[in-house]
């Protein structure tokens, strides 16, 4: 089954039923907000606002466990996350779709593993049990994210964009900051020196969890702004609202097509 993490309301498209909306409990706390459990030509599809309804979390303090955990819980093995980024790669406009084909962590503060032993700040038997069925013997584990993400579901993003001419890059390095700040000039001229085309706050370790529970994971981003220091202007986090409400429509039309494929 497949689960997409993106902004909030990206479930209500035309054709896509809501069957449910749930809550899921964790052993690693709350997830962003409830999973929307939907139907689309027959197929189960699961949303999840990442930042929570009405934008509560913002990227450093997203409990990206409990939200990968719970996609778990419902029987996900596949996610498709949809972001907001910003250009670093001069080839770059805001706009362009861009589907990553790899990742450089520059976050900070974020638990990155679900296999540091059985959760003992929770109480809950039935809670700890289900953790330590999944750790069994597994205590280290060093998953392997050689090419994090999956090339098959990459190629049905590469389809759908090409199949709608959308303006898409088909390869890109995602530098992950830590926020919530944006970058100086400085960092962005750096990022681009050692290979990052974007940077955003968001994948990982959205993608590396998602790793360690064996789910397939593709990205797709849209490119709201230029990066500090190569757009002439101040950046504001209107920008990347505006751009990404100005997308919206090309977004739901991934989302279905993608769905479809
Ligand atoms: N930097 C980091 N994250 C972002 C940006 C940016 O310029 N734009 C959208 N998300």
């Amino acid at each position: 089954m497949l689960g997409i993490i993106g902004g909030s309301g990206l479930y209500q498209i035309d054709g896509i039923k809501i069957l449910d909306e749930i809550a899921i409990e964790t052993p690693f706390g709350e997830p962003s907000d409830k999973y929307i459990i939907t139907e689309y030509e027959g197929r189960k599809v699961v949303f999840l606002p990442r930042h929570g309804k009405g934008h509560k979390y913002p990227p450093h303090l997203i409990n990206f466990r409990a939200n990968i955990w719970g996609f778990r819980k419902l029987g996900v093995n596949k996610i498709l996350s949809i972001s907001a980024v910003g250009g670093i790669n001069p080839s770059l406009k805001p706009g362009d779709f861009v589907i990553s084909d790899q990742f450089i962590d520059f976050t900070k503060s974020r638990v990155q593993t679900f296999y540091e032993g059985v959760c003992s700040k929770n109480d809950d038997t039935e809670i700890k049990d289900e953790v330590s069925e999944f750790l069994k013997n597994k205590r280290v584990v060093h998953i392997d994210v050689t090419n994090p993400f999956c090339p098959e579901m990459r190629d049905v993003l590469i389809k759908v964009c090409d199949k709608n001419n959308f303006p898409f890059h088909q390869k890109c390095v995602y530098a992950a900051t830590e926020g919530p700040r944006l970058e100086t000039s400085a960092e962005i001229k750096f990022l681009g020196l050692i290979g990052a085309d974007i940077v955003g706050m968001t994948l990982v370790p959205e993608i590396v969890l998602a790793r360690e529970l064996k789910m397939h994971f593709a990205s797709i981003s849209v490119v709201t702004n230029l990066a500090a220091g190569i757009s002439q202007n101040r950046l504001t986090s209107d920008e990347v609202v505006e751009m990404m409400k100005e997308k919206n429509e090309q977004i739901k039309t991934v989302v279905l097509d993608f769905i479809e494929n």
